[in-house]
């Protein structure tokens, strides 16, 4: 098995470790994500006046950042260690290779321990499986992610489903999936968690509200449903809706809140849209040009919703940090 590069951030504290407990971060009705505080006050005072509201993603990103930087510094303080992230990433994927490094660079500004195994795509399922192993029972690390996606002779639902839930903190395993759809406290994956933080920290009112999600993908479409219905922050009436489904565009019409993740650019029209719908844009495209681009018609949408979230700088920057959210969560 090659391992081309081990990089261990410095750990800026001794190694006293916190007493560790299965506990995992709860559906954020509780704790970080829904502590209005004087900045998301003044926001709910200027969303009253004005008519349009662009959700900053990047801003409230850096924000909670600030606030996780904080409470790892306070965890030090108090003799604890710092929560402890481990990424292992098989072969030389663009995409994936930057990804994982902004992840351990977001970890290191957080004051986190970061370590990445880095693998040649020649490893072999047995061999990856056994890196999981090993880091399931390093009490050292807090949380792990193997980065998808995986070579094709790899089974990425074994490796998923062989990474102890308790340290999934992508929220991938069936366990963490099962638990968060009925309420329970659970690892949520980062792109849902990121877009339900940015809903409440908006103070968006999703109570009674009709929800309709495009795409139903294990990793967005699917958990966001589950959780737009949850009885905590949710309550929503949800639709979900794919390639398949009829009377797509009539469906998002009579959405209060609709969240695109369909990976088609400019797909949602403004036909599409109910006026002063909330619009959430997961997509992350390319358009003709080589532009970043999400799945809604931003231009033309952007007038017509009441909130709406750009792509660049809106639904993107949260997801990193939802998983250093899920890892401080990892530690208690
Ligand atoms: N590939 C693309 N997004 C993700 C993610 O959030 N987690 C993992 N493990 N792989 C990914």
């Amino acid at each position: 098995m090659e391992q081309s590069h081990v990089h261990t951030a410095p750990l800026p504290c001794g190694e006293q470790g916190l007493q560790k407990k299965h506990q995992c971060a709860s559906v954020p009705c509780e704790g970080r994500t829904s502590q209005f505080d004087a900045r998301t006050e003044a926001r709910r005072g200027s969303f009253n006046k004005k008519t349009m509201q662009i959700i900053d993603g990047k801003a409230t990103a850096a924000q909670i950042k600030a606030e996780i930087k904080a409470e790892v510094e306070a965890i030090v303080a108090q003799g604890g260690r710092a929560p402890h992230l481990a990424a292992v990433l098989v072969g030389h994927d663009g995409g994936s290779e930057t990804y994982v490094r902004n992840k351990v660079l977001a970890c290191e500004a957080c004051g986190f321990q970061s370590t990445l195994l880095a693998f040649e795509d020649t490893i072999t399922e047995e061999e990856l499986l056994a890196v999981v192993d090993k880091l399931n029972k390093d009490e050292a690390i807090d949380g792990f992610i193997v980065q998808l996606p995986l070579p094709r002779h790899i089974d990425e639902q074994k490796v998923t489903e062989a990474i102890l839930p308790e340290k999934d903190v992508d929220g991938f395993h069936p366990v963490n999936v099962g638990r968060m759809s009925i309420g329970l406290p659970a690892f949520i994956s980062a792109t849902p968690l990121g877009i339900l933080t940015l809903l409440q920290r908006y103070n968006i009112e999703t109570r009674g509200k009709k929800v309709a999600i495009l795409g139903r993908s294990n990793i967005v479409g699917k958990p966001m449903s589950m959780l737009m219905m949850q009885k905590q922050y949710g309550d929503s009436t949800v639709t979900v809706l794919h390639s398949h489904s009829q009377n797509l565009a009539e469906e998002c019409r009579q959405a209060d809140i609709l969240i695109a993740a369909i990976g088609s650019p400019a797909f949602v029209t403004a036909d599409m849209v109910k006026p002063g719908a909330v619009v959430i844009d997961v997509g992350i495209n390319r358009d003709e040009n080589g532009k970043l681009c999400g799945d809604v018609d931003y231009a033309a949408i952007e007038p017509k919703a009441s909130v709406i979230t750009p792509v660049p700088g809106g639904v993107g920057p949260m997801t990193i940090t939802m998983l250093l959210e899920n890892t401080v969560r990892a530690v208690e």
